[in-house]
């Protein structure tokens, strides 16, 4: 993916995000999500395609068009679809949310009783990149860590999980 493919990919998921109904807000941390997760990848080199995690990274919050609740993840993969986009990426959008949901989690949300944890090496860069930005600033994962406690408590399953991703993916 040269500087022109990484262009033209931008611009075309941020109209699709726009087209889709997200709000500016959305399309700038989506922006810098990419940014993040696409130097991760690059930092991985070998066998991580980077074209699909900037296209997944772009998109992941695609479904914030039509919800901010813990379902926005299953409600974009399924956009997604509509779409036409690949499988790859409705799995990055599906799984991209906190470090991942359970079937436990997911069926307690009101979602399909399925794993939605992040699998592939690509899956774990864009939902890793997604806890490290605020909004459009790059955190930490100390800080992320915080916020999740105090949005789910310190015993959620959750805070663990985010540790854990992030060790994986930066090692
Ligand atoms: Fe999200």
């Amino acid at each position: 993916m040269d500087a022109g493919d990484k262009k033209k990919i931008r611009r075309e998921c941020v109209a699709l995000l726009r087209a889709a109904g997200c709000d500016e807000a959305v399309v700038k941390h989506c922006v810098a999500v990419a940014e993040l997760a696409l130097e991760v990848a690059r930092r991985h080199n070998r066998g991580v395609d980077k074209r699909l995690v900037f296209e997944g990274a772009l998109l992941h919050d695609l479904g914030r068009a039509r919800s901010h609740g813990v379902e926005h993840g299953f409600v974009g993969g399924e956009m997604a679809k509509e779409l036409g986009l690949e499988e790859r990426v409705v799995r990055i959008i599906q799984r991209h949310v906190g470090a991942g949901l359970t079937a436990a989690e997911a069926e307690r949300a009101g979602l399909p009783a399925e794993d939605f944890m992040p699998e592939t090496t690509e899956e774990k860069i864009v939902a890793d990149a997604d806890n490290l930005i605020d909004g459009v600033r790059r955190t930490s994962v100390e800080e992320a860590v915080e916020e999740f406690k105090r949005k789910l408590g310190a015993g959620h399953p959750t805070v663990k999980r985010v540790v854990k991703l992030h060790e994986e993916v930066q090692g």
